[in-house]
């Protein structure tokens, strides 16, 4: 593993002459992030090349050695695609790997490609633009998934669901009304990790390794080559700020909360005694024993993911409490969380919208019977006798006493006869059949925000207009 071709020809990867003796064996694995961090090639390939042309019109290296570097970092680009560039442990880690390819490459020349630079500032960089990058993907697949889930309310813009408090029946509700719901969950999500975004995209490049450079480099070069909005103002924060890694883990964790809310729904909503979804074959599984069964897998390793994610935020808010300033190999650490956080989220988004794209179908005749067939519009004869001018907290009495009655004769409300109604008030009229029908209970629901059919058209219509 001493490499004769290494960074500075010392004894290991990239250390100076002060070491006389190789890695142990073991302790080489165990400190390398090569493994891992090799995702973030492209990005260090990105920096590496920002960095050589700055150095090259500052004046650091000449302008023909700054576009050998380039060229020799678009060499190893090209290596990487082709598959014949493949970095071992005793290249301990992505920025070492890619500066020995560059000086075995170019000989001397590479070796001035860390001229004003650590590798404390350049993992900072990578990490952000590798950062900003799967950010702008996640919001892509964030508006993917509020699509799927438009199209299902827009087919159900007149389907009734049952609406539930503490899992109990509450009142009824348009299933548009329900869907949107999550549709605005997920567009507060976009705004978190648009706001997580804007305190990534600050390059920490330049800082060196925690106190900045003598050399007379142009740090909002740089930033602007690689399309940061600025610069850290203090270099010692520059490398040592893992903030925006916490804040991202954060934010996928509210997304992951919110997909699992969804696919708690969606499991129970599959189940016998529900009965409001039929899971089709594409994304349903079968059991290896009993025949009959359909599994909602997808949406039930969705529910299971969520605790990667909300591990990683734990992972990272430990990892950085009590580190001194500046840097610190702790760091190194929380690659592996970021980067599973990233793609935990991003798969599961994504199967949540083939879910609701073509993996479930609403079962309208379930649905129908379920908001029929229950004490939902309890409410709504309160509310009918407060149209009257019956108080409130007495007709909510009065109906109590009347659902009471109705359970232990096992009648429902709407098949109550007026005689009945009249009994227990006289403020009772034909009309209350028709005020307490399901439909019509949501129809009137039209507060701003609620589940009236006139409200939901005008949500309806502002998501189209926004995402389709
Ligand atoms: N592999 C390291 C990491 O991920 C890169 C930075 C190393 N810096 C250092 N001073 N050892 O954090």
């Amino acid at each position: 593993m001493a490499g004769t071709d290494g960074v500075t020809g010392g004894t290991g990867a990239g250390w100076s002459d002060r070491f006389e003796q190789g890695l142990h064996p073991f302790i080489e694995r165990f400190n390398a992030s090569i493994g891992f961090d090799i995702t973030l090639l492209q990005e260090d390939l990105d920096g590496s090349v920002a960095h050589a042309r700055m150095l090259g019109r500052c004046g650091l290296i000449s302008s023909d050695e700054s576009a050998a570097l380039i060229e020799g970092l678009e060499t190893i680009r090209r290596e990487a695609a082709a598959g014949s560039f493949v970095p071992g442990l005793d290249d301990e880690d992505v920025h070492f790997a890619v500066e020995r390819r560059l000086i075995a490459l170019l000989g001397p020349l590479g070796k001035k490609l860390h001229t004003g630079r650590s590798r404390n500032d350049q993992v900072g960089t990578d990490l952000r633009l590798w950062l900003r990058r799967r950010i702008d993907g996640l919001d892509e697949r964030l508006q993917r998934f509020q699509r799927a889930l438009l199209h299902q309310a827009l087919d159900h813009a007149e389907t009734l669901i049952p609406g539930y408090t503490h899992l109990q029946r509450a009142q009824p509700l348009l299933l548009a009304h329900h869907l949107l719901a999550y549709v605005e969950m997920a567009q507060r999500d976009r705004e978190r990790l648009a706001d997580v975004r804007r305190r990534v995209n600050v390059s920490p490049l330049g800082a060196a390794a925690l106190a900045g450079t003598p050399l007379p480099i142009d740090r909002r070069a740089t930033a602007a080559d690689l399309g940061f909005e600025g610069v850290y103002a203090n270099s010692l924060d520059a490398v040592s700020d893992r903030d925006f890694t916490v804040e991202f883990a954060a934010a996928a964790s509210l997304v992951m909360a919110h997909l699992s809310r969804l696919a708690e729904e969606v499991i129970v909503w599959a189940s016998e005694e529900f009965g409001f979804v039929r899971l089709s074959d594409r994304c349903a599984t079968g059991s290896s024993l009993m025949p009959q069964k359909k599994n909602p897998d997808v949406p039930e390793l969705v529910r299971g993911k969520t605790g990667r994610v909300f591990g990683h935020l734990q992972g990272l808010l430990t990892m950085i409490k009590g580190l001194p300033l500046a840097y610190n190999k702790d760091f190194q650490e929380d690659k592996e969380a970021l980067f599973d956080c990233v793609r935990t989220t991003e798969d599961c988004l994504e199967a949540m919208a083939i879910v609701f794209e073509e993996g479930l179908a609403f079962r309208p005749e379930r649905l129908a019977r379920a908001v029929q067939s229950d004490y939902a519009n309890a409410t709504d004869v309160a509310d009918y006798l407060v149209g009257r001018g019956v108080p409130f907290r007495e007709a909510y009495q009065l109906v109590g006493g009347l659902v009471k009655t109705c359970l232990e004769e096992g009648v429902l409300l709407r098949d109550l006869p007026l005689e009945r109604w009249q009994a227990l008030h006289p403020s009772f009229e034909a009309d209350i059949h028709a005020a307490i029908d399901p439909r019509r209970v949501v129809e009137v629901r039209t507060s701003e925000g609620g589940t009236g059919h006139r409200r939901v058209r005008e949500q309806l219509e502002r998501w189209s207009a926004l995402l389709l």
